[in-house]
């Protein structure tokens, strides 16, 4: 891994794709680092005065609580901000929002249904947006995935991940995860439920660069064999509750249990994101049994924000 220091001051972090090899190995190289300076008590006051904008269109737990105790450990401040209590969520431009709240805080950070959202706020805004989750990315979510992956792994070379469900913004983000770091990303998926063939055309393209192979089928056994990273998420993600009875049977078959893992390596890890619906996408043994890292995965999400934070948002 690199250990050159990179500058990523100011920069938006909206999709892993837009991050270079070299960086997203910084990233994960520094959250490493932050982890273990943590667990030894050592404090590190990087972002000392400077603020969190953290604007919420929809549900979180992870993401909010992680982002806000980062910011904390670090010196700085945070800002809960619910859409429904700005007056974006009353139709004020995003271009105003953007640009008022970039005299007020340091950095924003945006958990909002649509991608686009997102990327205009960073068009306006003059201060480094990070994406907490939108229809098309998750990338902070990607980052500790990376970092549970080289924690229970030691590499991304030679290691594959198969990710079985539903093609949305957690695969999408696994493919570029996969791309930025050369390690083998299979996606499973059934037919109608695929990953956007934009967003995978553009993983393959950036795959050429560290020699990942990006694959995606839509059959779960076949894709499991040999695989060393097992990974799932919900069949309806937030915004797509109207299609829930219809996912529940067109993802009848694709459920992560005892069963399809036979032809997974002994030693596989499995992982999830998280909100999990036990008996739906993962049987109960396997996400509560001994291969789950489950909430190895959850904790990462702290340090590598953290990285992400210091990394666009300090001087130093
Ligand atoms: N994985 C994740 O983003 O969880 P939350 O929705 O709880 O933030
Ligand atoms: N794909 C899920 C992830 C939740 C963290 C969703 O978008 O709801």
């Amino acid at each position: 891994m690199q250990e050159t220091a990179f500058d990523l001051t100011g920069r938006d972090l909206l999709t892993l794709l837009d991050y270079s090899p070299e960086e997203v190995a910084y990233l994960l190289e520094q959250a490493k680092q932050l982890k273990v300076d943590h667990k030894s008590g050592i404090s590190d006051k990087r972002l000392a005065g400077k603020s969190l904008g953290m604007i919420f269109e929809n549900a979180s737990t992870r993401t909010r609580v992680s982002f806000e105790v980062g910011m904390t450990q670090l010196g700085g401040h945070s800002l809960f901000l619910s859409s429904r209590d700005l007056q974006i969520g009353r139709g004020e431009p995003i271009k105003d929002t953007a640009n008022v709240l970039s005299r007020y805080v340091d950095a924003i950070m945006i958990r909002t249904n649509s991608h686009e959202v997102v990327s205009e706020f960073a068009t306006h805004a003059t201060v480094p947006v990070i994406n907490a989750l939108t229809d098309s990315y998750h990338p902070c979510q990607a980052l500790a995935d990376g970092l549970t992956i080289l924690e229970h792994k030691g590499t991304f070379k030679g290691v594959k991940l198969v990710y079985i469900g539903d093609g949305n913004n957690v695969a999408h983000s696994l493919l570029a995860l996969g791309a930025k770091t050369g390690m083998d990303v299979t996606i499973a998926s059934p037919e109608g439920h695929e990953v956007d063939s934009e967003i995978y055309n553009k993983a393959k393209k950036a795959a050429e660069k560290t020699g990942a192979k990006l694959e995606q089928c839509q059959d779960p056994q076949l894709a499991v064999v040999g695989a060393d990273v097992i990974y799932t998420d919900v069949w309806t993600s937030m915004g797509f509750e109207s299609e829930q009875a219809e996912r529940l049977s067109a993802f009848a078959a694709f459920q992560v249990n005892e069963e399809l893992l036979k032809n997974a390596k002994p030693d596989y890890i499995f992982l999830h994101c998280l909100p999990a619906h036990r008996g739906e996408e993962v049987s109960t043994d396997i996400i509560d049994g001994i291969h789950s890292a489950v909430y190895d995965q959850a904790e990462n999400r702290l340090h590598v924000q953290k990285s992400v934070l210091v990394a666009t948002m300090s001087n130093s």
